[in-house]
């Protein structure tokens, strides 16, 4: 077992500010990454927290609500002594949109705080809210110059998922946003990219000299992407029925792995390089026609059904959801990368919620070696030799190959030879957040999405948004809470002579 090496640098001082404090998400994930942070001492010696809510909470009320947010969340036990600093450095300020003349006076009292805590004028703005409320609040953090580099301080905009709905809105926003700040100044954040795993995909490939030379058409002969989820929509009704599986996943966390296997190397290990690559990969997805489209993709919907010990309802009566919406909350795709290295490679995509099993994995499947050696022998067939890497449950890397069965006869059977994270490195347990915030802190946006990554990845599957809105409720399938989806989905790869990977 090997401890991770502390090489970490503290960021410069400056101040955080959340938009969208009072909300689910900064309780759940940013305050309690924050405390992770400062319990590994990675916070800036000079740093504050300032949180924005429309309805203004007193500094005093915000810090009780974020405390009880962190005892609630916290990815381990909560050193009373962190938690009291970290919230110490926690002020409320009003200011809403609608109401201009609150960014001026917020413009104010964040000059006088920071001249207080000596921050060098350095901002990094979170925006944990609707999407619909970026460009608005953008917009007056750049009339009043909150966002403008001067002075040597940096400024930075952190965004959050959805980035978009479709191509359209996604070109808009970029482009409102880039009207104000700088590509460099954006962070547009998949939480995909804070896995270790999903990171370690860059180090699999590239660290290593046996996996690159065959990592190609030549010896690959397809990859499988799957995203399966347990959890139902829940009590997100509302936005799930606007937004249904193939938006919610496919565009932004599928691409993600899809884009860290299948770029080309880059020639450095910093975010220009990586990110051109991955932006590279994903435009050489092939266009599809809305007919193509509909024949390379399954989408389907849950029915009642049970998941262990839960009784799960069908999707169409969960509150706030279109009684007869045609909604997905299962999609399946076969996209082709068409370039030199993955040309003939189909890439199958599959997420859906309410499914029997929680995994997440890429799926290398490599060529099936020739079986003419073993006609005289009383092997029927030979095992498939897949490289899988786990994100979760189990997070780790598995080969699957052939091995002779012992005793005196040929035989053979498909092993695993497994790696698995937690045998060889001890990690506290995180939010996935701690690596993205810190890189914001300190300049990194290697592990953010650039705005031509963000558009490429909505143009591929525009033509499956376009085709199912058409379509309606012709084509869409249905499955049972609790199973593996719907069956067409195993159509799409037995037409193509593949079956998906028996998911455990
Ligand atoms: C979110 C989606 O972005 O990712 C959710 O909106 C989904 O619907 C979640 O459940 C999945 O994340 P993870 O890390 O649990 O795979």
């Amino acid at each position: 077992m090997t401890e991770p090496v502390k090489t970490q640098q503290k960021p410069d001082g400056c101040s955080f500010v959340i938009f969208g404090v009072t909300g689910d998400l900064a309780h759940r994930l940013v305050i309690p990454a924050l405390y992770n942070l400062a319990a590994s001492d990675l916070l800036p010696d000079r740093f504050c927290v300032v949180g924005i809510a429309r309805k203004g909470a007193s500094s005093e009320g915000l810090r009780e609500s974020l405390l009880k947010g962190l005892h609630r969340f916290a990815t381990r036990p909560v050193d009373e002594n962190i938690a009291k600093r970290l919230l110490e450095c926690v002020t409320s300020i009003e200011a809403d949109p609608k109401e201009p003349a609150s960014f001026d006076d917020m413009r104010e009292r964040l000059e006088r705080l920071e001249a207080n805590r000596a921050t060098g004028g350095n901002r990094l703005f979170y925006l944990a809210i609707p999407p619909t409320a970026f460009a608005p609040i953008a917009e007056q953090l750049g009339r009043t110059g909150m966002l403008k580099e001067t002075g040597g301080a940096w400024r930075r905009l952190v965004v959050e998922k959805p980035f978009g709905t479709d191509l359209a809105s996604a070109r808009a926003l970029n482009g409102e946003l880039l009207r104000i700040v700088d590509e460099h100044q954006i962070y547009r954040i998949d939480h995909y990219l804070g896995k270790e795993t999903v990171q370690n995909i860059l180090v699999l490939r590239f660290a290593n000299g046996m996996f690159e030379p065959i990592w190609n058409r030549n010896h690959i002969d397809h990859v499988q992407i799957t995203v399966d989820e347990q959890l139902g929509v829940g009590h997100r009704g509302s936005f799930y029925d606007q937004t249904g599986a193939l938006r919610d996943m496919v565009p932004n966390h599928l691409f993600q792995l899809l884009s860290l296997v299948a770029m080309e190397p880059p020639i450095r290990f910093d975010a220009h390089s990586v990110r051109a690559e991955k932006a590279d990969v994903l435009a050489a997805i092939q266009a599809q026609s809305e007919a193509e489209a509909l024949r390379n993709s399954v989408r389907g919907q849950y029915l009642a059904g049970r998941i262990g010990d839960a009784e799960i309802g069908d999707y169409r009566k969960i509150e706030d959801v279109t009684p007869g919406s045609t909604t997905e909350t299962y999609a399946a795709l076969k996209l082709v990368i068409d370039n030199w290295r993955w040309a003939g490679v189909p890439f199958y995509l599959r997420t859906g919620k309410a499914l029997g099993v929680k995994r997440t994995e890429v799926a290398i499947k490599f060529k099936q070696a020739p079986f003419a050696m073993f006609n005289c022998t009383p092997v029927e067939e030979l095992a498939q030799n897949y490289l899988v890497i786990g994100v979760a449950p189990n997070e780790g890397i598995t080969l699957q190959f052939n091995t002779k069965v012992p005793g005196p006869s040929i035989l053979i059977d498909g092993v695993e030879m497994k790696f698995r994270y937690k045998d060889y490195f001890k990690a506290e347990p995180s939010t996935g957040y701690e690596t993205l915030i810190y890189d914001c802190m300190i300049g990194d946006n290697i592990l953010f999405q650039r705005a031509d990554s963000v558009e490429a990845g909505w143009k591929a599957v525009q033509p499956f948004i376009d085709a199912w809105k058409k379509a309606g409720a012709d084509g869409l399938k249905t499955y049972k809470a609790g199973s593996e989806g719907p069956e067409e989905a195993n159509e799409l790869l037995r037409r193509d002579g593949r079956s998906w990977r028996k998911l455990g």
